[in-house]
Formats: C-alpha cells, structure tokens, sequence
C-alpha cells in the first residue's frame, strides 16, 4: 500500500503558481463564503495532534465545519492509542477508515511523511518538531498579501527562535520563491536561523540576507517583521530557556524608528517578545493572521479534495 493522493508535508511540495491559486480561492472565500458553505458535505476531517495545539487544530475544525463538512480526532497523544505503544503509521491507517482527510501534528520531524506511507488519504502537516510549518505558512501569506497589497519587493524581518521556529522555516521557504524579497534574520548568537535553511533555500534561490542580534539597528528599513517565541519545549536545558526567553520585547518605544506601514506578525501564542500595549497599534496584524488562517486551511481542504466549487 502506497499514499499516491497529493499531501502537504513541507511548503515546497506546493509550486508558488498552487499557493497563488490557493491565495485566489481564499479571497474568494473571504468574499462569498456562503458559496462554499456546503462544498465538503459528507465529508470528514481527523484531526490528530500528538503534541499541543490551540490556533491551528481549532483553525483546521471550523476551516471544515464552514465548508459543510464533519471533524473527528483528539488533541493529545495521551487520549489515543499512542499511550499504549501504538506506532503513529497504525494510528494514521486506523484513521484512514474513518476520514477523507488528516491534519496532524507530532513532535518527530518527518513523522507525517512517514505515516503517510500506509494511508490512501490526503495527510496535512500541522507541524513537525522544529521542522516545518506548512499551514501557518499559507496564512503568513495571505496575510501579507492582503495587508501589504504584495507578495514582491519587500524586506521580512524574522526575529526570536530561528534554530527551533518552524513557522520561519516554512515561511522563508515560500517568500523566498516570490521575487525581489530581501531577510533579516534577528536573533540571539545560539538561535539562530540553520545552515540546511541557509544552503537549501537562502543560496539556492539567491535571497540577500543579513544577520543580527539587533533589532533596534534594523526595524527601521523592515515592511514586515515576524516575531517567533522562544521555543521552550525543544530546549534540553531549563537554564539556556531562561536565559533567552526574554531576549526580545517588542515595545511602542521599539516601534517608534519602524515604518508608519509596517506589518507585525506572530504566529502565537505569544508569551512575553510583544508587549501587550502594541495590540491596539495599527501595524500589529497578529490577531487578523489567525482568521486568514483558517480560509487558507479550507482553500487548501478543498484543493487536498479535488472539490472544485
Ligand atoms: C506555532 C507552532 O506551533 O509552531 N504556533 C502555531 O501553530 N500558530 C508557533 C509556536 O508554537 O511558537
């Protein structure tokens, strides 16, 4: 047996022209939702998170409860069968009877591709260790396509955990397909961004980049600026956390030197690296990111489905 329907693992299994036809369907949705309130009647979603979740199991259930369809699944590995020893490839076969489609979410690196190999179901990564990010990823996107106006010619700033942030390596992925995009990686000397991401995306797709430690030397010049949390749970030494979890603080004294249209991002949660008062700032688009989440979750349900609307 043999997964040979289209899965989403890693953001680069979508060519820029698919997730430029994902961002089109999500517009759409966005203005005429009432045409896609029964596109996946009959149809089912698990829902299959190993490790903790809140934005992105939740954002995948309404993604399919308002196309019409059902969601089924359990939100940590403690209430599965996992809990008696059972292998995450005969937890996914299992689920295969019972759904059309998987998101999933593990603490192992690869563990969606490797259960996908005895599945003949759509499998969606929502997320792999410190891997990748793929469906963040999609929002990230239309987010900064529909509060910049563009996916071209801008400088991304991304800042906090860039060695264990996997919404960043997901997300330099993409970007760094569209044309005319410029990085700043922000972080401390131990965090940051990983050679594999350096060699495999920044060089091969020939993206200027700086790094820093700074984020005061370079928020000036950014039209976006991603900040990530520090990771805690993919950290073998409470003390290294301490010491690093608070190295950012995005304050309105930080934001004063950045751009009138600045856009700030955060896939959350959010612990402390933005303080509370830039909420209600303008260019904090943090909260709006996780709506535009959830429409690209149901382009892409629907794409995973081959339900054309
Ligand atoms: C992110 C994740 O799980 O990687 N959260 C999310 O899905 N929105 C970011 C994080 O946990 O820091």
């Amino acid at each position: 047996m043999e997964n040979k329907v289209r899965c989403l693992f890693d953001i680069d299994d979508f060519s820029i022209e698919e997730i430029n036809e994902l961002i089109s369907t999500a517009e759409d949705i966005i203005s005429q939702p009432q045409k896609y309130q029964n596109a996946c009647a009959g149809k089912r979603l698990a829902t299959l998170f190993f490790e903790p979740s809140t934005r992105t199991r939740l954002s995948f259930e309404a993604a399919m409860i308002d196309l019409g369809g059902s969601v089924i699944g359990f939100s940590e590995a403690s209430s599965s069968s996992t809990q008696k020893g059972e292998s995450v490839t005969d937890t996914i076969r299992v689920v295969g009877s019972f759904a059309d489609i998987i998101a999933m979410r593990h603490p192992k690196e690869g563990a969606p591709v490797a259960a996908a190999r005895k599945t003949i179901i759509p499998i969606i990564n929502g997320g792999d260790g410190g891997h990748n990010h793929p469906t963040q990823t999609l929002g990230d996107l239309l987010t900064i396509k529909k509060e910049t106006g563009r996916l071209e010619n801008l400088t991304v700033g991304f800042c906090g955990d860039l060695t264990f942030g996997r919404t960043i390596h997901s997300l330099v992925n993409a970007l760094g397909r569209y044309k005319g995009m410029n990085f700043v990686f922000i972080s401390p000397a131990e965090l940051k961004i990983p050679d594999y991401i350096k060699e495999g995306v920044l060089q091969n797709y020939n993206i200027p980049y700086m790094e820093t430690n700074r984020i005061e030397s370079v928020i000036t010049n950014l039209d976006i600026l991603y900040m990530t949390r520090v990771q805690k749970e993919r950290f073998f030494n409470e003390a290294d956390y301490m010491r690093l979890r608070d190295y950012y603080i995005l304050d309105l004294e930080k934001l004063q030197f950045a751009k009138k249209d600045l856009i700030i991002m955060h896939p959350l949660p959010r612990v402390n690296e933005i303080a509370v008062e830039v909420d209600d700032d303008p260019r904090a688009k943090y909260f709006i990111q996780v709506d535009y989440g959830k429409y690209m979750r149901m382009a892409l349900i629907l794409k995973l489905l081959n339900i054309e609307v």
